[in-house]
């Protein structure tokens, strides 16, 4: 039987999350901060406050865009924090460790449950229900949050308490940007000297490194990509390892670069395409 979910955030992922929890049968209460995205998919029912979705289904996951979404969220007139006692925010968004740890707190104050559970994949994958969650909180929370969570990934993680799976999460996106940004400056280089990427493509594959040419080279070498992954949004998950990393005096001279890379792309105008394009620009821009 189909149970009753809430939804804050119906972008890219909330989106895809939306329509594939209305697929398995279930009832999705959400809100948006513009509106017309509930509308837009059949069989949401719109709530008209954040407060208002944690009253009518208990539970709220979150997929919005950053630190200063989550603040707002948590200060509006009717916002988080007005919810009832006793409910229970879920975030799948990638938020900073210190921004989740406020959050908890205050929600704490306020009677509310907290737990993280940021996600691997992106929409196409969302849209299945297979993401991988990452999971933080305390165990009576993250039992109750479970049969949520479990709703929309294939499988989770447990990273301890807050904020452990956020911690956990940036260091993957790290990870990942970084590997993007090799590719496109090895890439780049080959390029340059006008030898031919074939002989890359086909020496990268015969080694480990295969799973990155498999995963990244031809989103990469697409002169068009479609948008799965803002390339703003990954800047912001470089910054916010950064941020995290300065908190702790530990260094990040390599998710440095890359974010600078990413910052470039964007100042190109790039921000609102695919994040992939932080690679492409390099092995595909102009050969001097
Ligand atoms: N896309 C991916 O592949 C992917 C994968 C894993 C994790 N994530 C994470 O998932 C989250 C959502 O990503 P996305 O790709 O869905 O981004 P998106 O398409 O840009 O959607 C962002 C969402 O946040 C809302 N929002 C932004 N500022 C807000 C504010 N001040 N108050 C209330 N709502 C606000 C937006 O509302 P409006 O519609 O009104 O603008 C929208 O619903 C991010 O934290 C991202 O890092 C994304």
């Amino acid at each position: 039987m189909g149970r009753t979910i809430g939804l804050i955030g119906l972008g890219l992922m909330g989106g895809a999350v939306a329509r594939h929890l209305l697929e398995k049968g279930h009832r999705v209460i959400a809100w948006n901060r513009t509106p017309g995205k509930v509308e837009a998919i059949e069989g949401l029912e719109r709530a008209n406050t954040p407060s208002e979705v944690l009253a009518r289904a208990g539970t709220a996951v979150l997929l919005i865009s950053d630190d200063r979404a989550l603040e707002e969220l948590l200060d509006a007139e009717d916002g988080l924090l007005e919810a009832p006692e006793g409910s229970l925010v879920i975030n799948s968004s990638t938020n900073t460790p210190a921004a989740s740890l406020r959050a908890q707190r205050r929600l704490a104050e306020a009677g509310i449950g907290y737990v993280e559970a940021p996600v691997l994949g992106g929409p196409p994958v969302a849209r299945k229900g297979e993401l991988i969650g990452i999971i933080a909180g305390e165990e009576e929370a993250k039992k109750k949050a479970l049969a949520t969570i479990g709703e929309y990934t294939r499988k989770t993680v447990d990273a301890g308490v807050v904020p452990g799976a956020m911690v956990v999460k940036l260091a993957m996106n790290s990870l990942f940007f970084n590997t993007l940004i090799a590719l496109g400056e090895a890439a780049q280089l080959v390029a340059r000297w006008n030898a031919p990427l074939e002989a890359l493509v086909e020496a990268g594959s015969s080694t480990w490194t295969r799973f990155l040419f498999e995963k990244y080279y031809d989103r990469m070498m697409a002169d068009e990509h479609p948008v799965g992954f803002r390339l703003s949004m990954a800047a912001k998950d470089l910054a916010y390892f950064i941020e995290a990393s300065r908190e702790k005096n530990a260094p990040a001279p390599l998710t440095s670069g890359s974010l600078q890379a990413f910052l470039e792309a964007a100042r190109e105008g790039l921000g609102g395409e695919d994040y992939s394009r932080a690679a492409w620009r390099l092995a595909k821009g102009p050969r001097r």
